[in-house]
Parts: C-alpha cells; structure tokens; sequence
C-alpha cells in the first residue's frame, strides 16, 4: 500500500440482517473507498453491547458481517478488515477521551435521546460517541464513510480532537465525514417518505442482501409508486418512482439523468421489471460469494485477528503519543 494514501475508517454494528439501505449505504463505499485510500473497517462489537446482545449470538453475528463484507467485496489484502474488541486501544483512548468531554454535548445527541426513551439510561449509551470518536482519532482518519444518522458524533469526534489538542500539544487529525450524495438514504419500498429499515414493520419495506430471486422480484411489483406514468425523478412530487430510480441508479452505476431518457416512453411496469433483474444480478453472485466463504469460517477468523494485528500497531502508536501527552508514566 502507498504510503501516501489518506486514511478512511469505518465500523458497523453487527446487527442482524442487512438490507439494501446498508449495501447501496455504507458497504457498497466501503468497497470503492478502499481502493483509493489506505482503509480501516471494524465490526463495531463494542457500540452493539449498548443494545441488549444475545451472548449466544454476538460472536456468529460478528463473524457474519465479516463475511459478508468480503462477499460484496472487500478485499483482506487492501484494507484492514478487524473486530473493534480485538484492538484495546480503543477503550484506553475512549477512556481518556471521557475525561475531556463535557456531560451536556452527549445529552445532546438525537441518537442518545431516542435510544434511551426505548432502553432507559445507560452510561454506555450516553458514552457511545466518545468511543466512536476514539475508534476513528485512533487511526489519524482523515475521512469517515458513514450515514446521516452518525453526522452529529463525527462532529463530536472532530471537537475532541481539537479539545486535546489544544490542551496537550497537537496529538490526533480531525477527521471529516463522507456522506454518499445519493443512495445515502434509500427510502422504504411500501412507503417512500421514511428510510428503508429492518425495523420496519413488513418485510415488503426492504429488499434484504440474502432475499431470493422469486421475493425480489415481488417486492418490486408491489412497491409503491405514484400517480402519472412517467419515469422521472422529483422526490417531492413522486417520491416513490424517485427512489426506485435511486436504486436503479446505484445498482447499475449509471445516472438518474440516463436512466430518465432511457425509460421516457416505458412504463412503471417495464422499469420495475428491469430493477428487479437488475437487483437479482447484483445480489445473486454476492449470495453465492457468501455461501462459498461460509464454509471456512476459520479463515474469516484467521483474516480478522490479521487485520487485528495490523490495526494495533497503528492504534497503538498513536495511544501512546496520547498517553505520553497527557503526562502517564510510560
Ligand atoms: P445500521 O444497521 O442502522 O447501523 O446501519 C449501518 C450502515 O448502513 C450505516 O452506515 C447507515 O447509515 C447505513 N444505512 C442504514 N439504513 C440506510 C438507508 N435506508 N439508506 C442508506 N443507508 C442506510
Ligand atoms: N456508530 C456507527 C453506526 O451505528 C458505527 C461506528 C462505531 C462507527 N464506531 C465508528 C462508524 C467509527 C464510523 C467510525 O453506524
């Protein structure tokens, strides 16, 4: 890897299946992203824990995700692929960052303030994005692929760099956000005004990485379209066709503006009937892919505590400048 490539890192929650939203979302750049920079991509086991984990299924989730990252793409020679718990760097850098972060900026988060309506209030919720701000501090990342929704911590991961800096002695990078223009919030296939989510509360909301060919094809013919016949993209006035083109769009690497003049005088029926196939050939060798590499799951494993070992030489240089900085006898 060049030496001069900035650095991205990201992490994801291993949270249960995954949909279309989190492919065309997050690893769909992921896969691009690592190409052009020197990337760090963690399994974010520690964030999961702040939501009620099944002990019984967080390693096989973890494993999972893992897996199916390599399956859409990634590559264990170019990025660093690890589980955040395999590196400790994280939680010592996460721990001093709390004693610099003020009470009232975590209360503040729109995150924080809807999952502990749902939970009740835990410390490691409220603390969450102090250590999302050290998983990223940790690598120098110039730039973090992330959603909307993580916008806020990314802000506070930037004000603690700057915090620690300025009290002592110029030590971490600000990172920058990188949020995708499209695709960056892939709307719900049975109602077009809210985001597409497993939560959601039917299935038909979302096309799911590992659906087969016969569900995607019919939850494209059911999913909502709008009044008029034509093919346009107009988010306010017809948010439902909008979004499939989006879609479409991401699917085949070909623009909104293309895809417009292409299906001018085509109907609703004819483009759904394209997406769907286009969607079924996008997902099917990626299904396959993850089938194959299932069967090993010791090399999944060996690939990670690899990418462990590779992140915590980074992670643990920059720690100790931290710690030297901050005065620790070393
Ligand atoms: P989550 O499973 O909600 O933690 O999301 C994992 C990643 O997928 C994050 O980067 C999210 O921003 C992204 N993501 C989730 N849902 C969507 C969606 N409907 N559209 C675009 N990106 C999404
Ligand atoms: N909080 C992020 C999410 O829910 C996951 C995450 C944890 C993360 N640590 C991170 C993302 C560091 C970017 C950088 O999607």
């Amino acid at each position: 890897m060049a030496v001069n490539k900035k650095i991205a890192v990201s992490g994801v929650r291993p949270s249960g299946e995954l949909h279309l939203g989190n492919y065309l979302g997050a690893i769909k750049q992921f896969v691009e992203l690592q190409k052009k920079y020197k990337t760090f991509f963690f399994i974010a086991d520690l964030h999961a824990i702040t939501e009620p984990q099944d002990p019984k299924n967080l390693s096989k989730q973890t494993l999972d995700i893992a897996t199916l990252y390599l399956a859409c793409g990634l590559k264990a020679k170019e990025t660093v692929l690890f589980v955040q718990s395999h590196v400790p760097a994280h939680v010592e850098l996460g721990w001093m960052l709390n004693t610099i972060t003020p009470l009232g900026e975590l209360e503040r988060m729109t995150q924080f303030k809807e999952k502990s309506e749902r939970q009740g209030l835990l410390a490691g919720l409220l603390n969450y994005p102090v250590q999302m701000a050290a998983d990223i501090l940790l690598y120098q990342a110039e730039i973090v692929p992330v959603g909307e929704d993580q916008v806020q911590h990314l802000e506070l991961a930037r004000t603690l760099a700057r915090k620690f800096n300025t009290r002592f002695g110029n030590t971490f990078k600000e990172p920058q956000a990188l949020l995708r223009k499209e695709g960056a919030r892939v709307m719900g296939l049975d109602d077009p005004s809210k985001k597409m989510s497993k939560s959601a509360p039917s299935a038909n909301n979302y096309i799911g990485v590992f659906d087969d060919p016969e569900n995607i094809r019919r939850k494209i013919k059911i999913a909502v379209t709008d009044s008029g016949k034509e093919i346009v993209y107009d988010p306010t006035k017809k948010p439902g066709i909008s979004n499939l083109l989006v879609i479409m769009s991401q699917i085949s690497d070909t623009s909104v503006k293309e895809l417009e003049a292409k299906y001018k005088n085509k109907s609703y029926g004819e483009f759904k009937n394209d997406l769907a196939e286009a969607l079924v050939q996008k997902l099917s060798p990626i299904q396959k892919k993850y089938r194959e590499l299932s069967k090993n799951p010791k090399k999944i494993l060996t690939i990670l505590k690899r990418g462990a070992e590779d992140a915590n030489k980074i992670a643990s240089q920059t720690l100790l400048e931290a710690k030297r900085k901050m005065g620790f006898l070393i």
